[in-house]
């Protein structure tokens, strides 16, 4: 089965596709001092959660690129039925192919998908050579959650958030905030994901890819148990463009 139906399948029951939970993400609107006017750009935007909630109190101009179609039909027609279609735009395909207008935009986000930009620190220059100088870069991924020495090369752990941080900083941010999932949130985001395709391959017997859902499906859950559980956390990190 294609991943992109996959992912549809196992985010089904949720609107915020990463661990953080909806009461977290809203400490973004002070983190990103957030008010009428702005233009934002959100790279892997999936359902856009985030810029929907902003567009639907203020006047911002959203951008959301996203290459999932179930995630962009699920975004459009919740702007639409919103009444917000003035205020937002999604655009369909990779992240990478689209090409910022340099320094245009006052919030540029990637939450879960720097992955889609490159390496994390490619991301970062994409998202900061993208946003107005003095402007907002919004970046959530994978961290590991202590510095101690973890000699598990196997398992290609990400950095810990002050490695990360530091990144970030040599590539043209300051770093002011930070948003962290807790081990119940990520647990929850998880088992969402589990409980779906469960139920989905429960009620889907005869489906061509039911063998390859469980798979998928059982692959990701152990590496959540194995490699996540332990090691790993999730932090967004609210950064401003030098400039
Ligand atoms: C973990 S989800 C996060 C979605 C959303 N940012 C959120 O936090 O709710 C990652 C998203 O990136 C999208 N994605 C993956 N690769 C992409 C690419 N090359 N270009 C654009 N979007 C991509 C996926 O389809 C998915 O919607």
């Amino acid at each position: 089965m294609d991943s992109k139906d996959y992912w549809a399948i196992a985010e089904h029951d949720i609107e915020i596709q990463n661990p953080v939970t909806d009461r977290k993400l809203r400490l973004l609107d002070d983190y990103c001092d957030i008010r009428d006017g702005l233009k934002v750009l959100d790279a892997g935007c999936g359902k856009a959660w985030v810029m929907l909630q902003w567009a639907e109190r203020l006047a911002i101009q959203g951008t959301g690129l996203e290459l999932n179609p179930h995630f962009l039909e699920q975004a459009r027609r919740k702007s639409a039925e919103r009444g917000l279609s003035e205020k937002l735009t999604f655009i369909d395909g990779p992240a990478q192919d689209f090409s910022p207008e340099p320094a245009s935009y006052d919030i540029v986000m990637c939450l879960g998908a720097s992955f889609a930009l490159g390496s994390f620190a490619q991301a970062v220059d994409w998202m900061a050579a993208a946003a107005k100088p003095g402007g907002t870069l919004v970046i959530g991924d994978l961290t590991l959650k202590h510095h101690a020495p973890i000699s598990r090369p196997d398992l290609h752990l990400p950095d810990d958030a002050r490695d990360t941080i530091g990144v970030i900083e040599r590539h043209g941010a300051e770093v002011s905030a930070l948003i962290s999932a807790s081990d119940a949130d990520f647990e929850r985001y998880v088992s969402h994901h589990r409980h779906a395709v469960l139920r989905w391959a429960r009620e889907n017997p005869d489906h061509p890819e039911h063998a390859n859902v469980l798979e998928q499906s059982r692959i990701d859950w152990t590496f959540y148990l194995k490699t996540i559980r332990p090691y790993l956390g999730w932090t967004i990190f609210v950064a401003r463009r030098d400039g």
